[in-house]
């Protein structure tokens, strides 16, 4: 490859004001050029930069250093830039890589487009390093200003990738994340994230301090106005600048933010609560995602927690506690569903707070649902109705959650208006014609990918008509997901099983009032009825109790109570076949609370043997056979488990998620087509596992079963990809060292 033309041997900073001063101080440490100059119109910036360490060496002579630099950063106020680009063209070489830092790009381009026409020169790669402060100066600059924060490059049609590629070296150099947009898209995006704030912040400071009686006011004012308007103590220059060259963009966002004030003033005049409970809710979770992001990125300090995908545990530990696992997941799901589509209010208790049922609540926000809460497992849903579903600003996005995909397609299948529906690489290589193939033949309007997969198209405005359905494979998700849409449809709607799935959508449709007829193998409902607001109790999830459970089941000296969990029998699956494998499990306090029935679960350990697993037992356990692989390791003689084909076709191939990861502990274990041969290893009460390195192929379940295994180990196990556990079980790592596993997240392995 021929070396590039463009070099940064010699850098050269143009005004040494906060930024520049704190590139100039970042580049310098990094060692980036072979000579940093510094130019600037105050000598005592210079100095200041030379003392500091930032510059090789200063000048004031403007037009010498840039005709001999390779790089020409022009850090000086949005306002100043034309000119200084009138003044350097006659000396700027051809290939002297040439950026900025001004905050609002179209104006800067178009005036280089004016100075330079009819050639732009190559080397021009506009820039902008999202990070600032209210201080100014080279005395104010700070070699960390940015790192951890972004800086948005904008090449243009005629810049030389080399160029932009020095460009990027140098802000990463200075610890930045670049990032590369168009002009007009920056400014847009730089409008609504940056100057509205700023405008309005000015406004609103300038509104209350307008006389002197008013200024007493900030004696009282505490973190609400300080956290609002601390911005507004900024450059009133620079932001005079800012305004007048990005004027469009700010134009257009100040009106839509107009429009949503005079909204709010307005249900703030007739005491419209739901209008303003709606836009403070959806504004609550927006500003939280928000923060979540900042946590990991940029424009924020530097992350205090680490959050950490892998899990790396030590051999050993004990099975030992009274625990509460988290709501039910299926449960929680429906719960918001039904809620938002019932009249009056819903309330809620226990709801799971895990990505998954966030996803299905926000998605019905999205569409137009005014919902208080999460907090604390408590959630208020203020219902619109069958038909009080609003069209979605966009594609409704469901992250990993299959359970929300699928059932939203029946519901949304029946709406007035269009909707598409999409998740996240592992949500999108999940089959998706199970539940459009008979939606179709309802008479909706629903396109899958090419390969029957998401992102789902659905078109609005379709009549439904109820139909006679066998499930071709069981599946709860889409036995919901056609009663779902069958409250929609015309007549009645016959959903037929040949393995009994779990009934949780039967049971709750019931609860909010509406009336469903069944019997064996089958379930169906009338269109046209009204569900009622109820108020759900969502119980412990069996199958996250199901992890616990079997840790203490392959933990000699083990005693584990689990409180509350849900043991709906179309759950109950693992607890038979634990059982039958010899497992000593206690149920006490069974209880019906709402429609559905909670127990608290007591596991002892007793010496486990290998089963075949009956077929029939698998749709009542289907996401418990992870934890069940372990178990099977764990037991004496060999465990068969056969009919269980759907496995491969979850967050993962568990089938293969688990063969492989038991592979390397050790385990000798045969993968079939439908299910798996485990040689158990449980003949003495020692070690059944080797340590090693296992994946989880970014699947929850497969994480939290490998997990368990630490605790029959005989060295540590790590675990990679393990920040999906947070879909079904948000603080697994800390109930489970509750139990006595030793577990650390780490950022690597
Ligand atoms: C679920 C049904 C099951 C299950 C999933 C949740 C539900 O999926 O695996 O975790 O809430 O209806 P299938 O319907 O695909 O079997």
């Amino acid at each position: 490859m021929p070396e590039s033309e463009f070099k940064h041997e010699r850098v050269l900073i143009v005004g040494l004001g906060l930024i520049g001063g704190s590139l100039a101080l970042a580049l310098r440490r990094q060692g980036f050029a072979r000579e940093l100059v510094g130019v600037d119109g105050k000598v005592e910036e210079i100095e200041i930069a030379l003392q500091r360490g930032a510059i090789h060496r200063g000048s004031q002579d403007l037009l010498a250093e840039v005709a001999k630099a390779d790089v020409v950063v022009l850090a000086v106020p949005v306002k100043a830039m034309e000119s200084l680009l009138e003044q350097i063209r006659p000396v700027l070489r051809p290939h002297t890589v040439l950026t900025d830092v001004g905050s609002t790009k179209g104006n800067i381009v178009a005036a280089a487009q004016r100075i330079f026409a009819p050639q732009m020169p190559a080397g021009f790669v506009p820039g902008h390093p999202i990070a600032g402060a209210e201080r100014s100066g080279m005395a104010a600059a700070d070699g960390q200003l940015f790192a951890r924060h972004k800086v948005i490059i904008t090449p243009l049609e005629h810049s030389a990738s080399e160029a932009v590629a020095v460009v990027t070296a140098m802000w990463q150099a200075a610890g930045a994340e670049v990032l590369s947009m168009s002009v007009p898209h920056h400014d847009e995006v730089l409008a609504a994230t940056s100057h509205l704030p700023h405008l309005l912040a000015f406004s609103l400071v300038d509104t209350l301090a307008h006389d002197h009686e008013n200024r007493d006011i900030f004696r009282y004012a505490a973190g609400g106005f300080r956290d609002f308007t601390r911005i507004a103590a900024s450059d009133p220059t620079m932001w005079h600048d800012v305004f007048l060259a990005n004027r469009d963009a700010v134009l257009e966002v100040l009106d839509r933010f107009t429009a949503g004030l005079s909204t709010l003033r307005e249900a703030v005049e007739q005491g419209d609560s739901l209008t303003m409970l709606g836009v403070f809710t959806r504004a609550k979770e927006a500003r939280e995602h928000f923060s979540r992001i900042l946590e990991g990125t940029a424009y924020a300090k530097p992350r205090k927690t680490s959050q950490g995908n892998h899990y790396l545990l030590q051999p050993g530990g004990h099975a030992q506690a009274r625990l509460r696992v988290p709501g039910d997941k299926s449960i929680s799901h429906r719960a918001i569903m039904l809620g938002s589509l019932a009249e009056g209010m819903t309330e809620i208790e226990g709801f799971l707070e895990g990505e998954d049922s966030l996803a299905t609540l926000q998605a019905f926000r999205d569409l137009g649902v005014v919902i208080e809460g999460p907090e604390q497992g408590r959630v208020k849903i203020h219902g619109v109705g069958l038909a009080g579903l609003q069209a979605p600003a966009g594609a409704l996005y469901l992250g990993n959650s299959g359970t929300s995909m699928r059932l939203l397609a029946g519901i949304l299948a029946a709406q007035a208006f269009d909707s598409e529906l999409t998740g996240d690489a592992s949500l999108s290589k999940r089959p998706m014609e199970r539940v459009a193939t008979p939606l179709l033949a309802m008479g909706a309007q629903i396109h899958t990918s090419a390969a029957g997969c998401p992102p789902l198209r659905i078109q609005g405005g379709q009549a439904l008509t109820g139909i006679d359905y066998a499930l071709p494979v069981a599946s709860a998700q889409v036995k919901s997901a056609l009663l779902l849409a069958g409250l929609y449809a015309q007549g009645s709607t016959l959903v037929r099983e040949t393995h009994t799935t779990r009934d949780h959508t039967e049971r709750m449709l019931q609860s909010f009032g509406y009336q469903i007829e069944q019997g064996p193998g089958w379930v169906s409902l009338q269109g046209g009825g009204r569900l009622q607001g109820a108020k759900i109790a969502v119980p412990g999830d069996i199958s996250s109790a199901a992890f616990l459970m079997v840790a203490a089941a392959i933990t000699p000296g083990s005693e584990v109570w689990l409180e509350h969990v849900g043991v709906n029998p179309t759950r109950f699956g693992v607890v038979h076949i634990l059982r039958q494998m010899g497992a000593d499990i206690e149920l006490q306090h069974e209880r019906l609370v709402g429609a559905e029935p909670v127990a608290d679960i007591c596991v002892r350990y007793a010496p486990l043997q290998g089963i075949d697993i009956d077929p029939q037992w698998v749709s009542l356990a289907i996401d418990e056979f992870p934890a069940l692989f372990i178990a099977a390791c764990c037991a004496q003689g060999v465990t068969r488990i056969q009919g269980a084909q759907e496995l491969r076709f979850k967050e993962s191939d568990r089938i293969q998620a688990m063969v492989e990861g038991l592979r390397q502990l050790g385990i000798e274990v045969e993968a079939l087509a439908d299910g798996a041969l485990i040689q158990g290893r449980g003949h003495t009460e020692g070690c059944v596992f080797s340590g090693g390195k296992v994946h989880s192929r970014g699947d929850h379940r497969i994480a939290m079963s490998f997990s368990l295994a630490a605790l029959r180990a005989s060295a540590p196990i790590s675990i990679e990809d393990c920040a999906p556990v947070a879909t079904s079980f948000p603080h697994f790592p800390e109930l489970i060292a509750k139990l006595g596993i030793q577990l650390s997240v780490k950022d690597s392995l």
